[in-house]
């Protein structure tokens, strides 16, 4: 028996399409699903300035369909200039603005090591209604990579909030069920992003019967706790979670190295897998909520007119094992088990 499930068209509220040859490659795979995607500004060197977003966004544009909209961000530094903040989110160039902790991850050397110094900007931003991205994770070499970011909500995220309460905060990526508690519990202007692959695999796929460079990304995967507990949060219809896949393709010889790139590529079968993940949940019905009601509802933004059909098949559904760019090949997430459901 065939079903279909028609839903709004999704967005991605956390992508990566780098630039040039591996950009060209790549953005396709999210284009064909996806209406619109928070874009994440990690190049290098990385997207600080308004101008940079606008430059950035038009080659994204130049790459795509008409029909897919790059909702830009900025990265954030200890010498961003709130001005031009407020200037690129009022000129429609920006939707929001990303704090990496320096040295959290894929190019990340320019984020932010003292906090007080950019209160100003954060200020800024609470005023101006625009919302902070946050990478959740400490990089304290004495704190454990499995702790990262829980003590990041402790030392960082809170104090953040607290001095400043009236700024909208996405929790990027979350990992763990204390992120998923602290998002609970708190009454307003938090919102978390849950990925694909963070519904799919715990540490164990990682580290088990060999190591999987392609199961290695960051935030690092946590225990099956963890897990449960993203899956229930992104299943229970709670509006305050949503998709980020935090697609981050990186060419397979830079994964497959003795120091190998964190990310996982997941744009070409991410609907599929968050299709088997919800049935499996017993939470179909919320799919839509998740991949396309919630993240609108937190940026202020409409829902997506047009739609897109999902349709479980009996046979497993063939995607490609990896995508071919100019920058060489990107090997597809690989949820380990077959997929029944495509986009038609
Ligand atoms: C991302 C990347 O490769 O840019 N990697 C990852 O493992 N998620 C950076 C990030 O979002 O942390
Ligand atoms: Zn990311």
């Amino acid at each position: 028996m065939t079903r279909t499930l028609t839903l709004p068209r999704p967005d991605d509220w956390h992508l990566h399409l780098r630039d040039g040859a591996m950009l060209a490659g790549i953005a396709p795979e999210s284009a064909r699903h996806f209406a619109r995607a928070i874009i994440m500004p990690n190049l290098v060197p990385p997207v600080v300035t308004g101008d940079q977003a606008a430059a950035y966004r038009h080659r994204i544009l130049a790459v795509t369909e008409d029909g897919f909209t790059p909702l830009m961000t900025l990265y954030l530094t200890e010498t961003t200039d709130p001005a031009d903040v407020v200037a690129a989110h009022q000129a429609g160039i920006i939707t929001a603005v990303k704090l990496y902790p320096a040295g959290a991850t894929t190019n990340s050397a320019s984020g932010v090591r003292d906090f007080d110094r950019v209160r100003g900007v954060l200020d800024a931003m609470a005023e101006a209604g625009i919302p902070l991205l946050c990478h959740g994770e400490v990089t304290d070499p004495e704190i454990d990579i499995f702790d990262r970011e829980a003590v990041f909500i402790d030392r960082v995220l809170d104090p953040i909030r607290r001095r400043t309460p009236g700024l909208r905060v996405v929790m990027e990526h979350i990992t763990t069920a204390d992120a998923v508690a602290y998002v609970r519990s708190q009454p307003e202007g938090l919102g978390a992003t849950i990925t694909t692959h963070h519904l799919v695999i715990n540490r164990n796929h990682i580290l088990v019967g060999g190591i999987r460079p392609h199961y290695y990304c960051l935030p690092v995967a946590k225990r099956e706790t963890h897990r449960v507990a993203l899956v229930e949060a992104a299943t229970s219809g709670d509006v305050r979670f949503f998709l980020g896949t935090d697609s981050a393709p990186h060419p397979d010889d830079a994964k497959l190295s003795a120091c190998g790139c964190a990310g996982c590529f997941t744009a070409t079968n991410t609907l599929s897998i968050l299709a088997h993940v919800f049935e499996a949940a017993g939470a179909l019905d919320r799919l839509e909520g998740f991949v396309a009601r919630n993240g609108p509802a937190f940026y202020g933004l409409p829902v997506n007119a047009a739609t897109i059909t999902l349709e479980k098949t009996d046979t497993p559904v063939p995607y490609p094992a990896r995508i071919e760019t100019g920058a060489g090949p990107v090997t597809v997430f690989d949820p380990g088990f077959p997929l029944y459901w495509r986009v038609l």
